[in-house]
């Protein structure tokens, strides 16, 4: 059996969920190929996705994706990559797994929307994993939920989400059912109001990051950290050089700012909201999606 695993991941917790993965099918005998589009332009840019995706991608049996949910929804350069996959047939297996890491407080409609892109893609979801993280909005806030995860308790919950896989993905293929219906598990009332509220309609007013250039030390810190490659270094000064709505919010560049320098508009209301008695965590942090449980 083999799998390919796909990740985007700002801030290096999905990343961290998907090595896992790796690792643990390695130790199971099956061949697990990683692919990161952290950074990666042809990947960021739409119109190359699919000949790098079909350059990158090897013969798999099974597809697994992830990324962070941003909002309560699947970051917005996931969903466009599943948009993307290739057709099914040849060395491009039926059966896929969407991952998503979320900081606890909402994980809301993102395995959902994920499930429903991969069926367009015709694709058969076999299960969906969850799997709390530090929040990074709260990285500098008077408490940081879920820090240093993912850790222990995730990684025994990827372990038996890859014994899933395995077992689910050695049926007879017509045995096999999409299961996406599973990742349908919010409240009836939050779906539809994640569903109303699109990551870009909550996200928007906030995204105008920048650089206040009389504290910048021209380090480039934010120019290698930043995971949708807004920054650059011309005439000895740091830019943003993008078209500033194509800045996901992740706050990177403001984590590792030594001069305090990046301008973030999110990070003080997400404090506020995010904050103890304002924000409540998801009654069971991380979980498996199958068959509809
Ligand atoms: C802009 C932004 C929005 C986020 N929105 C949510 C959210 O709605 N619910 C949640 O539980 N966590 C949210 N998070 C936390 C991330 O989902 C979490 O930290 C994730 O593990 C980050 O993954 P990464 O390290 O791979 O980038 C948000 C983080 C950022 C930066």
């Amino acid at each position: 059996m083999k799998v390919s695993i796909i990740v985007f991941s700002p801030s290096g917790h999905t990343l961290k969920a998907a090595n896992i993965f790796r690792e643990k099918f390695i130790k199971k005998g099956v061949s697990a190929q990683l692919i990161n589009i952290t950074k990666n332009p042809n990947y960021l840019n739409e119109g190359s996705i699919k000949k790098q995706l079909e350059k990158d991608l090897d013969a798999h049996d099974v597809i697994l994706i992830g990324g962070p949910i941003y909002a309560g929804h699947m970051e917005a350069h996931v969903l466009r990559l599943i948009r993307q996959f290739p057709n099914v047939g040849g060395k491009f297996g039926a059966l896929a797994v969407p991952f998503a890491t979320y900081g606890g407080v909402h994980s809301s409609v993102a395995l959902e929307e994920m499930g429903t892109l991969l069926k367009k893609r015709k694709r058969k979801s076999i299960l969906g994993v969850k799997i709390a993280a530090e929040h990074t909005l709260t990285k500098t806030a008077s408490k940081t939920i879920y820090k240093d995860r993912p850790a222990s308790d995730e990684a025994n919950i990827i372990a038996k989400a890859v014994d899933e896989i395995i077992t689910s993905a050695s049926q007879d293929a017509g045995d096999i059912k999409d299961i996406s219906k599973a990742f349908c598990y919010s409240k009836p009332v939050e779906r539809v109001m994640f569903k109303l509220f699109s990551q870009e309609a909550i996200h928007k007013k906030f995204k105008h990051v920048s650089i206040d250039s009389g504290k910048c030390i021209q380090c480039k810190k934010c120019i290698s950290v930043c995971p949708v490659n807004m920054f650059d270094f011309v005439d000895g000064q740091v830019n943003i050089c993008k078209d500033r709505r194509q800045c996901i919010l992740c706050a990177e560049c403001y984590h590792h700012c030594p001069a305090s320098a990046i301008v973030h508009p999110y990070i003080e209301p997400a404090k506020v909201r995010l904050k103890d008695g304002n924000a409540y965590v998801e009654k069971v942090p991380s979980a498996i999606y199958s068959r509809g449980e």
